[in-house]
């Protein structure tokens, strides 16, 4: 990342520079968070809270699906969405057939059934979204989980907690909020989840670190 941006908008035209982004990233292998050590600690911790049955997960912005893999592997049926249709998915698909579904698309538009997952993981895309439509990206999550369902995400964060939450351009334009554990949770809190783990995870970059969130969505009404 380049430069602070502390307006709170990505401003015009975000939805083309984030796909354009992800898509270089890819083509040019430079998704190095794919074989991040640190970025595969979130499914285990989603694991810890789920009950002791096959569940429907949602894995939201799978890139190449190594949680969607670890999910399948564990016993659960996936459906995995992402901006890109990535190669590595006709792989899994071919290996794991009709427990596994891939959808093209941003989760905003995506016409997900209601209630239908036990779980979203949300392994390093919210906090790429534009801070503008935070609102609108969680109700999406919140109205795919079933009442009770769980929302696993990972955030930006750093390892001193007494630095302020931070949004990032880097030169393509693509944004990265660093979120402080407050401010992760009056977000989930607004949004209508209850938080039931938090966790850092150290990165190997210094002074960086993942934020693990694992919150369950409160009925709609049933808000304090
Ligand atoms: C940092 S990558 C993480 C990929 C994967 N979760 C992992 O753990 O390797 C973020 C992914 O989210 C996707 N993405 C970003 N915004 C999205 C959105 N609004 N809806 C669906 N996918 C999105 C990107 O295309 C990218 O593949």
């Amino acid at each position: 990342m380049t430069t602070a941006d502390r307006a709170d908008t990505a401003g015009p035209g975000y939805d083309d520079v984030l796909y354009a982004a992800f898509e270089r990233r890819y083509q040019q292998g430079e998704d190095s968070w794919s074989d991040e050590g640190a970025m595969r600690r979130l499914v285990p911790l989603l694991s810890r809270h789920l009950e002791p049955r096959a569940a429907h997960v949602l894995d939201l912005g799978a890139g190449r699906g190594p949680d969607t893999l670890a999910l399948l592997e564990a016993g659960h049926r996936v459906t995995a969405t992402d901006l890109l249709r990535l190669p590595d998915w006709d792989a899994i698909e071919r290996r794991w057939g009709d427990r596994v579904t891939f959808l093209r698309g941003d989760i905003t538009e995506l016409d997900l059934p209601e209630g239908e997952f036990d779980a979203v993981v949300d392994n390093g895309v919210l906090h790429h979204q534009d801070p503008a439509h935070y609102t609108e990206y969680l109700a999406a999550v919140h109205r795919s989980l079933r009442p009770g369902g769980l929302l696993a995400v990972s955030l930006f964060t750093t390892v001193d907690k007494r630095s302020a939450g931070v949004l990032n351009r880097a030169e393509d334009g693509r944004l990265s909020r660093w979120f402080t554990d407050d401010e992760a949770q009056s977000l989930l809190n607004a949004a209508g989840f209850r938080t039931l783990a938090s966790e850092q995870v150290g990165r190997k970059l210094a002074g960086l670190a993942y934020l693990l969130v694992v919150a369950s969505a409160v009925p709609r009404g049933d808000e304090p």
